[in-house]
């Protein structure tokens, strides 16, 4: 008997980020309508794959396409997700780093031996050719950081670590306010306009069952 499966029913997040440090309203609307594509792709997607499994299974003659949607399934989830993350990540009046009792600069320090160790190497990540973001990851096993390149949306991500801080760098980012040779621009940017409240809240929450399931 056929079935109906539940869909995707994501909704764009709005956000206020008008009047940022180097990153223009201009370049934020198209980005902000990207994003928006990135939810339509997953809903639609989802409810493609989902026709394929009204009868239970995929069938053989139907695998082709059927692989070709489950491939860009990865793209289009994370495209969603990571820009959310970038977007939360980002605040009016935010500033480029964080303070000295802060958490998240504490964990720099036992990941990288200092906080400017980390934020080199971060900033080493972003300008790293090619189309992708540079992504702070948090181990939940052991609280160390450790930052990726990840190309496109979904290559180089580790199965199981916490983004805590996100930084797109696809050229759409910054391409209306920087020249492509420019991205450090952009970067130095992108870090003037840090919440680093939020980045410390991923962190706290991430922590916290780790610290507790050791201590037990
Ligand atoms: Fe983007």
């Amino acid at each position: 008997m056929d079935k109906k499966l539940p869909q995707a029913n994501y909704e764009p997040r709005s956000y206020d980020l008008h009047g940022l440090h180097g990153i223009s309203d201009r370049t934020l609307a198209m980005h902000f309508k990207l994003y928006e594509g990135y939810v339509t792709q997953t809903n639609a997607l989802t409810a493609k794959i989902n026709q394929f499994l009204a009868d239970g299974k995929v069938d053989q003659e139907e695998m082709p396409v059927y692989s070709e949607l489950k491939r860009r399934y990865g793209f289009e989830y994370n495209g969603m997700v990571l820009h959310e993350y970038y977007f939360d990540n980002l605040m009016i009046d935010g500033s480029p780093d964080p303070g000295t009792h802060s958490p998240f600069r504490q964990a720099t320090e036992r990941s990288f031996g200092s906080y400017e160790a980390w934020k080199g190497d971060f900033i080493g990540v972003g300008k790293m050719r090619g189309v992708g973001w540079a992504v702070c990851y948090l181990n939940p096993s052991n609280g160390r950081l450790t930052n990726h390149w990840i190309t496109l949306h979904e290559t180089g991500t580790v199965a199981g670590f916490i983004p805590v801080l996100v930084m797109d760098v696809w050229e759409h980012a910054f391409i209306l306010d920087y020249k492509p040779a420019e991205r450090i621009d952009y970067i130095e940017a992108f870090f003037s306009n840090v919440n680093w409240k939020t980045v410390e809240h991923r962190l706290e929450r991430t922590i916290a069952p780790t610290s507790t399931s050791a201590a037990a």
